[in-house]
């Protein structure tokens, strides 16, 4: 487990923070946390920056929250880095973005072996880039036997897609005999999908003041806890986090249910 005061810069300490890592530590931790780091493009434009600096800056973000999901004991952080639609902005903005798994894994790679990080990525693989790809499967196989935080990057990721390559996958199976239309259900078609792996998110966060999915785990997330902020992704710190694992651990998760107190 890492040592609490590295978390801070330059071993600056914020005890009131320790504190409340401390508490939540002590309460039930979202096995698995997704981020839809939005609002980099706008906490460029009010610095009156170009876009990609807001990019660049919500790289360093990543890394901070990295190390305190991967402290707090969290099991898997899956961070939305590039959606199937952002291909439609600016060719030198998507040049950017693919450049940044190649910067931010060049630098902070050995930190995360150290670290027991095991890096992995849901999304198209094949349609990225032959340099994004390949800084990214180095990751994977540089950490692919570590056991702590599953560091998982949605990138070139689109929920639509893969719910309907997951449906032509079972229908292959089917045609060939390896499925049973009958043994068809939630839990075997979750693993068809790209999180097959993973648990579903218990935690949904997503910066800068949009309140929607923008196609992002729809499947997944049907029984997540959703937490928004106004944040700017550049602007989020470990503060922001433990506040939303907080607010996290004071709802009641009832799937329907009923809370055991009410019966
Ligand atoms: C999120 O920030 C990063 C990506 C979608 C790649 P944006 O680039 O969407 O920032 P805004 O929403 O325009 O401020
Ligand atoms: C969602 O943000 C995708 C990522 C954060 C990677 P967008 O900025 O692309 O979403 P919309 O267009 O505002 O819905
Ligand atoms: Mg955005």
């Amino acid at each position: 487990m890492l040592n609490i005061k590295k978390l801070w810069k330059n071993g600056k300490t914020n005890e009131n923070l320790e504190v409340r890592i401390e508490s939540v530590k002590r309460q039930k931790m979202p096995k698995h946390i997704a981020i839809i780091m939005d609002g980099n493009g706008r906490w460029a434009k009010k610095r009156s920056l170009p876009r990609v600096a807001g990019h660049h800056e919500g790289m360093k973000v990543v890394r901070k929250i990295t190390r305190l999901a991967n402290h707090l004991g969290v099991g898997a952080l899956t961070l939305y880095a590039f959606s199937t639609e952002n291909w439609k902005r600016p060719k030198l903005e998507v040049e950017f973005l693919m450049k940044l798994p190649e910067e931010f894994l060049g630098t902070f790679l050995p930190e995360l072996i150290e670290e027991n990080v095991r890096v992995t990525m849901v999304g198209h693989k094949e349609h990225l880039p032959k340099h994004t790809r390949a800084a990214i499967e180095k990751a994977m196989e540089a950490t692919k036997h570590n056991t702590g935080l599953v560091l998982n990057f949605a990138l070139n990721y689109g929920s639509r897609a893969e719910i309907i390559e997951a449906v032509r996958d079972v229908l292959i199976d089917v045609k060939s005999g390896i499925m049973d239309p009958n043994d068809i259900n939630e839990t075997s078609f979750a693993q068809y999908l790209m999180t097959s792996e993973l648990e579903d998110p218990d935690l949904l966060i997503r910066t800068s003041g949009e309140i929607r999915l923008s196609n992002f785990m729809l499947w997944q997330l049907a029984y997540s806890e959703f937490w928004f902020t106004d944040v700017l992704w550049p602007d989020f710190d470990e503060e922001h986090l433990i506040q939303a694992v907080e607010v996290f651990q004071k709802r009641s998760r009832r799937y329907g249910g009923i809370n055991s107190e009410e019966s």
